[in-house]
């Protein structure tokens, strides 16, 4: 007989059969990709947007441990009107998306703690009694929480974790399951344009005919409200964004000093995004000893960590379906905040935009 633990070891029907072998268990029913980036290649990675102009790293490097944590203290900010405006909208209409995604699989998607998703869980497991729930995320932590939870309230469910980026995520899925792939909390705003394109290109070559997408989209609105959401009295984001600095500092042996570096903020209506950015406060040498190499970050100079776009959802919708993508179900907030569309795959126009 094997031991418990062994049993874990074998990838889950979740996976493509060509991909299994490339995921072993990092913790009961989470899933990790055996050849995880060496470390040298995040360095060489971060090394690459930190010597861009204007200085940039990329948002995945937010959600190291503490990182993880301090979103979700973000998330509950009276300012982030995002989360709890988006759950209100899932609450009242989880049952009719469910009712229109007649799927086997919830794929999430950037899934973090998946606190929002349980409306549509437990939808799922009344509409239909079972279903497998594959939450896809960057953060371990976020994932044991999302284990933990999940599997305590739906233990009809079957539950496993995927601890990767999106695209690893979407490659490695079992493509035969009827599944809802659902991308929320505004996600999608995290994404440049380039990675954008690159994300849409890839979801819908990944949909079949009986798949779904749902996306969490935040509206376009008040300079003010969204400079509020990103700039909280007790300084919360600040203490989120300038701790992904720690993380590099772990990850490439760098010596970025919290104490010389402040956060900014600020709308850009032009490009209708938030920036987000470090600030330094005197001019430093940055040392990457593990690629002997370095800069001097000058007083003033900025470094941008994350922007966050905000959308006209109708606008959205009509190019996504340029990537293939119908809408079937739009439903907002009353105040239209916040937008959570339902699309599937159409086969009326093809990528290219013809008919
Ligand atoms: C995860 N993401 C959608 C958040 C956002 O609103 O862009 C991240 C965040 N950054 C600062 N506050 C929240």
């Amino acid at each position: 007989m094997l031991p418990k633990d062994q049993k874990l070891e074998t990838p889950p029907e979740i996976f493509a059969q060509d991909q299994k072998n490339r995921w072993s268990s990092v913790e009961s029913s989470i899933w990790g990709l055996k050849s995880e980036s060496p470390e040298e290649n995040v360095a060489r990675s971060l090394a690459r947007t930190l010597f861009d102009q204007p200085r940039r790293i990329e948002p995945r490097f937010l959600y190291d441990e503490r990182g993880s944590w301090l979103f979700e203290k973000i998330s509950t900010l009276p300012e982030y009107y995002l989360t709890r405006t988006e759950n209100a909208i899932l609450e009242k209409e989880a049952e009719q998306i469910i009712a229109l995604a007649e799927v086997e699989c919830l794929v999430e998607l950037g899934a973090g703690f998946s606190k929002k998703t349980v409306h549509l869980l437990s939808q799922q497991v009344n509409q239909r009694g079972r279903g497998t729930f594959a939450p896809v995320d960057v953060s371990l932590t976020a994932l044991i929480g999302s284990r933990d939870s999940v599997k305590q309230q739906f233990p009809r469910l079957e539950f496993h974790g995927l601890c990767a980026c999106y695209e690893e995520g979407l490659l490695s899925i079992e493509r035969s399951l009827p599944t809802l792939f659902a991308f929320l909390g505004s996600s999608v705003g995290n994404l440049d344009r380039s990675d954008f394109d690159r994300f849409f290109q890839l979801l819908s070559g990944c949909m079949g005919p009986d798949d779904f997408f749902l996306l969490g989209v935040d509206c376009t609105k008040e300079e003010e409200v969204l400079e509020r959401a990103y700039n909280d009295v007790g300084g919360m984001t600040s203490q989120f964004i300038l701790n992904a600095f720690e993380n590099v500092n772990r990850l490439m042996g760098s010596n970025f000093d919290q104490r010389k570096m402040r956060y900014h903020s600020c709308y850009n209506l032009q490009w209708q995004q938030m920036e987000m950015y470090a600030v330094s406060t005197s001019d430093q040498k940055i040392d990457f000893p593990s690629l002997e190499s370095g800069f001097v970050w000058k007083e003033g100079e900025q470094i941008l960590v994350e922007i966050s776009r905000k959308f006209e959802p109708h606008q959205l919708e009509q190019q996504l379906e340029y990537f293939g993508l119908e809408s079937i179900a739009h439903c907002n907030d009353p105040q239209q905040w916040f937008s959570l569309l339902l699309f599937r795959r159409c086969s009326g126009r093809s990528q290219s935009g013809q008919s």
